[in-house]
């Protein structure tokens, strides 16, 4: 199976960067950094990551004014790279929104306190001074506030008599790098595991008017109301192994055409003739938009003709 691209952001040593792509290089590891880019030309993580023939790319500090620009460019080099997942790791700069928008779920921090407490700088002071028994670290979904998305992982750390933020912070770096890539890792393959995908299926269905889910052969399956079929969700039928969703075809040869195209991904569905087509949804590369789109045209496909006039008209606002 393909590996998740991770692009990877620095703005200095880039410890967590390095256990990163050092947890990568073992076999079964389920992603791959493909950039590592950084603020600064010398931010020394990057010399780390080339040595290791990691493509880099060092972005002279924007000025205030060059911003925007700044993270377009950013933008523009992790997709070029192939990325479809951000790891940011001790970047130290405030995201804009539409740079936060354009990885919406896509993008993970690690931030060394245990979230919710402690967000910002400072995180190691303010445990010891508040007297708790733990500091740690927290690996979370990076959302538009700061240091604020769902947390996925942590790692307690216990402060010990006399502790300093300097030394809690040597002994939450090392639990930092062992957190970090196994959150990552498990993000990236919650995708390809089955509930995860028939949730994501699910969701885009029955946001179609007059949806509804049933259980046909024992394939969870979308249709109108009181009508007729659009979707189903297969997974292992048949004993064929594959997770795939089934969609009706929008023109005579389409089943054939994209089958041609992209015979890994399209085939044609067992018992369901030429009407349908499998999409293979245990990719790992799978392209929501386009899955919403397809589940969309088919489920024009069987819509009632009032109900198609409904959509038309709501389409065009
Ligand atoms: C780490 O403590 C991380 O939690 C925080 O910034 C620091 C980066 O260190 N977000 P490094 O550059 O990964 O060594």
């Amino acid at each position: 199976m393909a590996r998740a691209k991770v692009g990877v952001l620095i703005s200095g040593r880039g410890s967590n960067m390095a256990a990163l792509l050092y947890a990568a290089k073992a076999e079964r590891c389920p992603y791959e950094i493909v950039l590592v880019a950084a603020d600064n030309p010398d931010a020394p993580g990057l010399k780390l990551a080339e040595a290791e023939g990691i493509a880099t790319i060092g972005f002279p500090r924007p000025k205030a004014t060059e911003k925007a620009q700044f993270f377009d460019a950013l933008d523009l080099a992790l997709r070029r790279a192939g990325a479809s997942f951000v790891a940011l790791a001790g970047f130290m700069r405030i995201l804009p929104a539409p740079f936060v928008a354009g990885w919406e779920g896509r993008m993970l921090n690690i931030h060394p306190s245990l979230l919710p407490l402690y967000k910002g700088l400072d995180t190691h002071r303010r445990a010891i001074e508040a007297g708790d028994s733990h500091g740690g670290c927290s690996v979370h979904v990076v959302t538009a506030a700061l240091d604020d998305g769902p947390v996925l992982a942590r790692t307690p750390v216990a402060i010990q008599p006399g502790d300093t933020p300097d030394s809690l912070a040597a002994r939450v770096l090392i639990a930092e790098h062992q957190l970090y890539s196994r959150a990552l890792a498990d993000y990236v393959t919650r995708e390809r595991e089955p509930d995860w995908l028939l949730n994501r299926v699910r969701e885009l269905a029955l946001a179609l008017p007059q949806a509804d889910e049933i259980l046909s052969h024992g394939m969870p399956c979308f249709g109108i109301v009181k009508g007729k079929k659009f979707g189903y969700f297969t997974r292992g039928h048949h004993g064929d192994g594959i997770i795939a969703l089934l969609v009706k075809t929008t023109a005579p040869d389409e089943q054939a055409t994209l089958i041609e195209a992209d015979p890994d991904r399209y085939y044609r569905p067992a018992y369901f003739g030429d009407g349908w087509v499998g999409i293979r949804l245990d990719l790992g590369d799978t392209d929501w938009d386009h899955i919403a789109d397809r589940l969309r045209a088919s489920w024009r496909q069987v819509a009632p003709r009032k109900l198609l006039g409904l959509m038309d008209i709501a389409d065009q606002f």
